[in-house]
């Protein structure tokens, strides 16, 4: 399996894991229909059909939810598999004809889609593993209509710290504090972890204005798996992820940072 095949896999179990933890993901979910009301605007009374890409969307498990509100989604990703598990997944969902899919590269955006024509770039777990990010993020703002909103979902590195301190990977947890790139060894599937400032710089030097940051899974991957499934604790962790992730304090403790940020 290719190194990218691998980090999507891992990806999706993950995915798979929160769906039965609905605290997981309530926080970006949230996030993402928050951006989507302010790109429809007071005129569209949050309701509008909008134009949104998802770069590197994989199976589509973000983009049909987007398209079940209503939205066109069109997902450019590189990896035929991924592209053909979304195209099941729409037909399934009936949603096939608000999903278009797109094989390509992030650097090869301006040559797939029209420059300006998205209102909303969805970015989700892809500057973790593409070649160069910067890039990226510059391809991405060109395909975004001036104003349109950018929703950046990124892997940030005091988490895995955290995470490996508790497994008792020692040696990864040192390696993940101290590389350059935060990776917890050479073996790592992603090329590189961020933090807020460095995530923010990245997307500032591509163009956008950040207009919010949130964390997303501050707790839930810490909390041992019996209790995130009891049912009197579903309620209490959802709670409590949905106050941390607007927590200066404890930003830098979630497991992914998730940006809104304008064109
Ligand atoms: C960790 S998965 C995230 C999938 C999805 N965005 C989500 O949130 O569930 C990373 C995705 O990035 C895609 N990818 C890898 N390299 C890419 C590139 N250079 N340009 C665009 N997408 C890329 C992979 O094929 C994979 O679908």
């Amino acid at each position: 399996m290719s190194r990218v095949g691998a980090v999507r896999e891992r990806w999706e179990e993950r995915v798979a894991k929160e769906r039965g933890r609905p605290a997981t993901s309530t926080v970006l979910w949230d996030g993402v229909r928050r951006l989507l009301a302010d790109a429809a605007g007071p005129a569209g009374g949050g309701g509008a059909a909008l134009s949104v890409v998802d770069l590197g969307g994989g199976t589509g498990g973000l983009a049909v939810r987007v398209a079940a509100l209503g939205h066109d989604v069109v997902v450019v990703d590189p990896s035929p598999d991924a592209l053909a598990a979304l195209e099941r997944r729409t037909a399934e969902a009936g949603l096939a004809g608000r999903v278009r899919s797109v094989q390509g590269d992030a650097t090869e955006l301006a040559d797939l889609l029209p420059a300006g024509s998205a209102d909303v770039l969805l970015c989700h777990g892809v500057l973790e593993v593409v070649d160069d990010p910067a890039a990226a993020l510059r391809a991405a703002r060109e395909t975004l209509r001036p104003g349109g909103l950018l929703s950046l979902l990124v892997a940030q590195w005091p988490a895995t710290v955290l995470a490996r301190v508790l497994a008792g990977q020692l040696p990864q947890a040192l390696h993940a504090l101290s590389g350059p790139e935060h990776r917890w060894s050479g073996t790592d599937p992603l090329h590189r972890r961020f933090d807020r400032a460095s995530a923010t710089q990245l997307a500032e030097a591509a163009g956008f204005t950040v207009t919010a940051v949130e964390g997303t899974r501050t707790f839930s991957d810490l909390v041992p798996a019996a209790r995130a499934e009891a049912e009197q604790d579903v309620a209490l962790l959802r709670e409590l992820e949905a106050r941390a992730a607007r927590s200066p304090e404890l930003l830098a403790l979630a497991a992914h940072l998730h940006l809104h940020a304008r064109r």
